[in-house]
């Protein structure tokens, strides 16, 4: 394997030197530059893993460096170097797509740790367990939807997830704003390493500090043992702050110190931590406002928000119902050992679009869960959703009726049909008695559920009614 190349640009010769030997004595072959224009002679004339470049260069700034990556479609990382204390060209710098930022002056053991970040080498020790540590397959969590909306969504989550810039999902409820941060770690470099998620407005006001940065053995009445904390349990990985509209202020201002330092002190404990950790948060409010109204401080907001997803609610994206809750029902049915797959009649699909969905995705699917049980069978229809009689019956006249309730699509029949060897002396009584057996094994299959039952069969629910009373067929009412 050959080293890794680097290119570091900076115009003071004395820092030169020190990022070089530090890079150097981690096993880097690297190249230096002076100013941009010496910068992009080397990166036309040759590829690196990694570009490493100062803010403010002779003839122009490190953010030119970046741009020019970005333009010629470069596969190279960018970190880039700021003065202490300047937010601004550090969410500058990672808003033009660098991988991370380094403020100065640079802490030679964060540097090391940034670069080997950047380059996929840091495979801290695994943390031990906390609650909701587990990282979820990526595969069951992915965030369907052929809407317009929801491809938006999806190619900035694969823009982001490459880099190290905070980014703040926001949307309603039940949008699938925690399946969006999952999403971007599932997609980026960290994916192996742990995806921890905290509910900010779950935690009691007088924990947050030692559940966020962990404490010493003594550290308080209980302490009995030293324990780590969020961001010691998500090292080398992602920590994912939902709800962070609830955080109140006077830990808003620790939290921002530790993003600012990247360190933590656990409670108790004399000295800090360096934690390499990506920051991800959520809200279902509208954080702008919180800080006009004094709740959420204004630099904290300006750090968490470098890039916003806004995840749209789902009565502006109607046309991936249908996508949604098959993936959706196949999830329950499969927890439930459920087979086949339910699936949802032309006409329940249509009085699910009707319905505003003001809880979103988790409502659409507490709404399934219920109509599955409620179905017990392989179709449901409009009736088994729970919703108000006025949507079923919107839009539905007579004639329409029958042509809503036929399930979707029409699977091709009557293959198969063995005929008995003696023919029946009475037609119409044989052709009963058969539609007789058919109509109960169907009421059978489906727990007595007509509704399910009818679907089952390709009738509706009055065609089903209609057949068992005049084969005297009584069962169960559904
Ligand atoms: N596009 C989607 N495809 C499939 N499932 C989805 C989609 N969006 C959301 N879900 C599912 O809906 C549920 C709610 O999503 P999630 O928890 O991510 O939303 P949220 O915005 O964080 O909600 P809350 O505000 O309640 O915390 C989850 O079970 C998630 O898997
Ligand atoms: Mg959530």
């Amino acid at each position: 394997m050959t080293a890794p190349r680097l290119l570091v640009v900076d115009d003071e010769p004395d820092l030169r030197t020190l990022y070089e030997l530090t890079l150097l004595r981690e096993g880097y072959e690297i190249d230096s530059a002076g100013s941009v224009a010496e910068a992009l002679e080397h990166l036309k004339a040759g590829s690196y893993s990694a570009v490493i470049t100062d803010m403010k260069l002779p003839d122009g700034s490190g953010l030119s460096v970046l741009r020019w990556l970005e333009q010629a479609g470069r596969p190279e990382k960018a970190l880039v170097i700021t003065a202490f204390g300047s937010a601004e060209n550090a969410v500058e710098a990672l808003k033009a797509g660098a991988y991370d930022y380094l403020t100065k002056p640079v802490d030679l053991r964060q540097f090391r740790l940034v670069v080997g970040s950047a380059l996929g080498r840091v495979v801290p020790e695994p943390a031990p367990a906390v609650e909701d540590g587990a990282t979820a397959p990526a595969t069951a969590l992915r965030l369907v939807g052929e809407s317009p909306a929801i491809r938006a969504v999806r190619s900035l989550i694969d823009k982001v997830a490459r880099s190290m810039a905070p980014v703040l999902v926001q949307g309603e409820s039940g949008t699938g704003k925690e399946l969006v941060a999952r999403a971007i770690h599932d997609h980026g470099a960290r994916a192996s390493q742990r995806f921890v998620a905290v509910n900010c407005g779950a935690i009691p006001e007088n924990l947050l500090e030692a559940e966020f940065f962990g404490y010493r053995k003594g550290a308080f009445t209980g302490a009995n043992e030293d324990r780590q904390g969020f961001f010691q349990a998500a090292d080398g990985g992602t920590l994912f702050l939902d709800e962070i509209g609830d955080l109140p202020l006077a830990m808003q201002s620790k939290l921002l110190r530790v993003i600012q330092e990247r360190s933590v002190r656990p409670v108790g404990a004399t000295a800090e931590t360096p934690i390499n950790v990506r920051i991800l948060s959520a809200t279902h409010k509208d954080l702008s406002a919180e800080v006009a109204a004094g709740r959420f401080r204004q630099d904290l907001f300006y750090r968490l928000n470098v890039i916003q997803i806004r995840v749209p609610p789902l009565r502006e994206r109607l046309e991936d119902l249908g996508l949604i809750s098959a993936r959706v029902l196949a999830r329950i049915a499969q927890d439930a050992g459920v087979s086949p797959t339910p699936r949802l009649t032309a006409g329940a699909l249509q009085t699910l679009s009707r319905y505003g969905f003001p809880g979103n995705v988790r409502e659409l699917e507490n709404l399934l869960h219920r109509a599955l049980a409620l179905a017990g069978g392989e179709w449901i229809a409009a009736e088994d959703l729970g919703l108000p009689d006025a949507l079923l019956d919107e839009g539905r006249s007579e004639s329409q009726f029958a042509a809503i309730d036929t399930p979707l699509p029409v699977e091709p029949v009557a293959e198969g049909l063995t005929l008995p060897e003696q023919l029946p002396g009475d037609l119409a009584r044989y052709l009963d008695e058969v539609e007789r057996a058919i109509l109960l094994r169907a009421l059978e299959q489906h727990r007595f559920n007509r509704t399910a039952a009818a679907a089952s069969l390709g009738l509706s629910l009055r065609q089903i009614r209609y057949r068992m009373a005049r084969l005297a067929i009584s069962a169960g009412d559904s």
